[in-house]
C-alpha cells in the first residue's frame, strides 16, 4: 500500500511517515531506495528506528505529537488542534499515516478518565475529534497521502462465532474506497481461551483530498 502510494508521487525528495514505531509496517530499504530522504516522525522511538537512523544519514527521526493537542490535553482540557507540522514544506513528496489513526485517543482519555474523570460520553467525542483532525490533516497536504488504519475490532469466541464489533474510530467513517483486510492480531489463547480478536484494516494508496 505505502510503495502503490510512493508510485504515485511526482518528485522522489521527502517521505514524511507518522507512526513509524518499531518499523514493523514500514518498507523502509524501498522507501529509501526511491527518495533522498524519509523522516520517521513518532512522539518516541525505540531501538530499531534508532539504530537504522544512525547508520542512514537520509533518515531522520522527528519527535512529534502528530495531534498537536497532547500539551493541552495534559492540562485537563478537551480542546483539540488541527495539526500544522510540514503542511508548508514542499519537500515532502508522500506522506503516510502508518497504524497510529486508532492510538491517537487511548492514552489521551485513559488518562482524562484517570486524572479529571472525564466520561466515557466525553472520551467517545474526544476520541471522535481527534480522528477527524487527523484525517483533515492529512487531507490538507499538497502530497499525495496515504493511510493503513484499523477501524474496527471483532471478538469472536471459541467456535468463531463473531460476538462483537467495536469501531476503533469512534465510529468516524472513513471515506468511500481503498482496501480493507483482516488482521488476526489476538489469535485464540493469546488474550484468554475463549475469545479472539480481529482487526479490519482499511487502506488507502490515495487518501481523498479534502474528505473526512
Ligand atoms: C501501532 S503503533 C504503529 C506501528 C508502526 N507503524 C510499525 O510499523 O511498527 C502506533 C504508533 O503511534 C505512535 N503514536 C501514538 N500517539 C501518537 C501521537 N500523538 N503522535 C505521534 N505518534 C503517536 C506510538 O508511539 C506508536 O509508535
Amino acid at each position: 500500500m505505502i510503495l502503490a502510494a510512493a508510485e504515485r508521487c511526482e518528485t522522489r525528495d521527502t517521505v514524511l511517515i507518522f507512526g513509524a514505531g518499531l518499523l514493523y509496517d514500514i518498507p523502509l530499504a524501498d522507501l529509501l531506495a526511491e527518495f533522498k530522504r524519509v523522516i520517521l516522525a513518532d512522539l518516541l522511538f525505540m531501538g530499531p528506528a534508532r539504530q537504522v537512523a544512525r547508520q542512514v544519514p537520509r533518515l531522520k527521526l522527528a519527535t512529534l505529537d502528530v495531534t498537536n493537542s497532547l500539551e493541552a490535553l495534559a492540562g485537563g482540557t478537551t480542546e483539540v488542534s488541527l495539526p500544522t507540522a510540514y503542511l508548508d514544506d514542499p519537500s515532502i513528496s508522500l506522506v503516510v499515516s502508518a497504524n497510529v489513526l486508532s492510538q491517537l485517543s487511548i492514552v489521551p482519555n485513559e488518562y482524562l478518565e484517570e486524572r479529571f474523570g472525564q466520561t466515557e460520553e466525553a472520551s467517545e467525542e474526544l476520541g471522535r475529534k481527534l480522528v477527524r483532525a487527523h484525517l483533515d490533516y492529512l487531507a490538507s497536504f499538497a502530497c499525495p497521502a496515504a493511510l493503513i488504519t484499523d477501524e474496527a475490532r471483532i471478538i469472536r469466541d471459541r467456535a468463531g462465532a463473531e460476538t462483537a464489533t467495536i469501531s476503533a474510530l469512534h465510529d468516524v467513517s472513513l471515506p468511500e474506497g481503498g482496501e480493507s483486510w483482516n488482521w488476526d492480531i489476538c489469535p485464540l489463547g493469546e488474550i484468554d481461551r475463549e475469545h479472539s480478536v480481529t482487526h479490519r484494516v482499511r487502506g488507502y494508496d490515495a487518501f481523498p483530498k479534502n474528505q473526512k
